[in-house]
């Protein structure tokens, strides 16, 4: 009844163990820079030994003003070393790694100081939330950019093509 969860399977040219999946959970493990800390390598390490075919990194902040305290993020270079010691603790353990990247807004409610992006004027957890479009070009873009550029940040680095992996669901 079990066999194809526990079959490898392909998904584009990454090729999983088993069927087994770790779905991204927001840990708040991570430190108050968003740095991966020895902590959250372990946790990940665990679930592949374990035999966890992919582990989702939780939620990525992309965008540092928006980066809530203690959530994973890959929004700048000094981040980058830490990346890599957890990627290396998930393969060295037999899993794959992949990362789930966001924009950070609505954790907001954890981090008051983490800035919100809304496209609509609202209110959210007591804020009063001005829409992107309104603040300009330039900052429209520094804030579309910020993807992009860590997406390149995990490509030239440590997640390479396993970053990328869009996850569907297996059909029977
Ligand atoms: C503590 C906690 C943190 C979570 N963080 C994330 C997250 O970072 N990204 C995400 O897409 N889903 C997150 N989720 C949702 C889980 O991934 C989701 O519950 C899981 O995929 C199970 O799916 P199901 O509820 O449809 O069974 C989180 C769930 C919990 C309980």
């Amino acid at each position: 009844m079990y066999d194809r969860l526990f079959s490898p399977i392909q998904i584009r040219g990454l090729e999983l163990k088993n069927r087994v999946v770790l779905p991204a959970m927001g840990t708040r493990m991570a430190g108050e820079k968003g740095e991966i800390t020895p902590r959250l390598v372990a946790y990940h390490a665990a679930r592949a030994a374990g035999g966890c075919g992919l582990n989702i990194v939780e939620v990525a902040a992309v965008h540092t003003p928006s980066a809530p305290a203690h959530f994973v993020s890959i929004s700048d270079d000094s981040l980058i070393g830490g990346h890599k010691k957890l990627t290396d603790a998930i393969h060295q353990n037999g899993g794959k790694a992949a990362i789930q990247l966001w924009q950070g807004s609505i954790a907001t409610t954890f981090d008051p100081r983490a800035e919100m992006l809304v496209v609509n004027d609202m209110e959210f957890a007591g804020k009063k939330l001005k829409a992107i479009q309104q603040t300009g070009y330039r900052r429209l873009w520094s804030v579309t950019e910020r993807p992009r550029r860590a997406v390149s940040r995990l490509d030239t680095t440590v997640w390479n093509s396993t970053a990328r992996t869009i996850i569907c669901p297996i059909p029977s």
